[in-house]
């Protein structure tokens, strides 16, 4: 095991190597200034389930997610004496509690101005630690909060990097849309970053089932570490997941719905069944997410085209097309849809 200290200068000399060309006098920073950045929530479609890096949150696989148009963070980041100050939707974090003390340890990597402290307040409208990637936007809207607060500029590969010291998956949500997150091979991580793929299927949505709005009993850092520790199959994955890329794009790429919900479903039942075989066995699914997940193989059957998705936690994603959604919001009351293709996803060049 690395010390943590070195975990620290680890992530440091990352921060430090992006902002190299970045000469700013930070006294001039003062109480004054704030600045305030959105990031939107992504959902992965292929799964991101293992890291080669643990202090720097690098994957052992590519992954692919949506980046939700409404659903997000909003962070405001501006400067303090003393100590830190958290707020989340509104209320000061007891800053003993593992969301401040994770913000404070990302925070230390950007401390310029010892004098001062930060002060960040966040907004989510998705619930907190509940398998929705709170802190995927939560990260990735600190991030682009402190390069408009410091005027960096950066460009978004450099975001997407920085956001995913804070939390793997954050690197998915510096931008909306599609992302391909690459897992990259050098030890630095620099090639390790999300990217916006050039998809534009507007008939495509997806909803939410909301389960339970409950806090995880374990992370997801902690479950995926047990999982790669002790799941016995977990050696597959790695192939698993570069095969199931490949049909997930093909489908993307011919508009073939049926392949790209079955590769979806079969990825995240197979994350799941990873986590069960762990040991300590690991179970996110309530009673309700089984009864959700029985629901939808019986629409199917019946003739609907939905399949489900599941992160590390009860809810459930729901896949259908735009034709399909009166139907299907008849059929499942619960259903809340979460994303449509906006023009502005839809982008030029990758
Ligand atoms: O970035 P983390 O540590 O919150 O892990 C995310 C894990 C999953 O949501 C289950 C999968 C993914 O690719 O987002």
């Amino acid at each position: 095991m690395v010390p943590s200290c070195s975990n620290f200068s680890r992530q440091k000399e990352i921060v430090d190597l992006i902002l190299l060309n970045q000469k700013r006098d930070y006294s001039r920073f003062d109480l004054s200034l704030a600045a305030e950045a959105f990031a939107p929530s992504n959902i992965a479609l292929i799964k991101y389930w293992g890291k080669r890096d643990e202090v720097l949150n690098l994957p052992l696989t590519n992954s692919l997610s949506i980046s939700l148009p409404g659903k997000g963070a909003w962070t405001q980041v501006s400067l303090r004496e003393k100590e830190d100050q958290i707020l989340l939707n509104g209320e000061v974090v007891d800053p003993k509690m593992a969301f401040a003390r994770r913000m404070q340890d990302f925070l230390d990597l950007f401390r310029f101005n010892t004098d001062l402290a930060y002060r960040i307040e966040t907004k989510i409208n998705i619930p907190v630690a509940a398998g929705l990637a709170s802190s995927a936007c939560g990260f990735a809207a600190l991030v682009l909060a402190l390069d408009r607060f410091y005027g960096w500029t950066l460009s978004n590969r450099a975001l997407s990097i920085l956001a995913r010291l804070g939390s793997g998956s954050a690197c998915r949500s510096i931008e909306s849309g599609w992302m391909e997150w690459h897992s990259g091979g050098r030890e630095d991580g620099m090639d390790s970053f999300a990217q916006p793929l050039n998809i534009d299927w507007s008939e495509f949505r997806m909803g939410l089932i909301l389960v339970s709005e409950e806090k995880k009993s374990i992370s997801s850092r902690a479950a995926m570490k047990q999982t790669v520790m002790s799941s016995p199959r977990y050696s597959k994955w790695p192939k698993r997941v570069d095969l199931d890329l490949k049909t997930l794009k093909q489908a993307l790429s011919a508009k073939d719905f049926q392949s790209l919900g079955e590769v979806v479903e079969r990825n995240a039942d197979e994350m799941h069944a990873l986590m069960r075989e762990a040991v300590p066995s690991i179970d996110f699914s309530l009673p309700q997410t089984r009864v959700y997940q029985e629901r939808i193989r019986q629409l199917r059957k019946a003739g609907l085209s939905i399949y489900y998705t599941q992160d590390a936690g009860p809810n459930l994603k729901v896949l259908y097309l735009a034709r399909d959604e009166k139907t299907l919001l008849d059929c499942i009351p619960k259903l809340e849809p979460i994303f449509h293709e906006h023009k502005d996803h839809v982008l030029k060049s990758t």
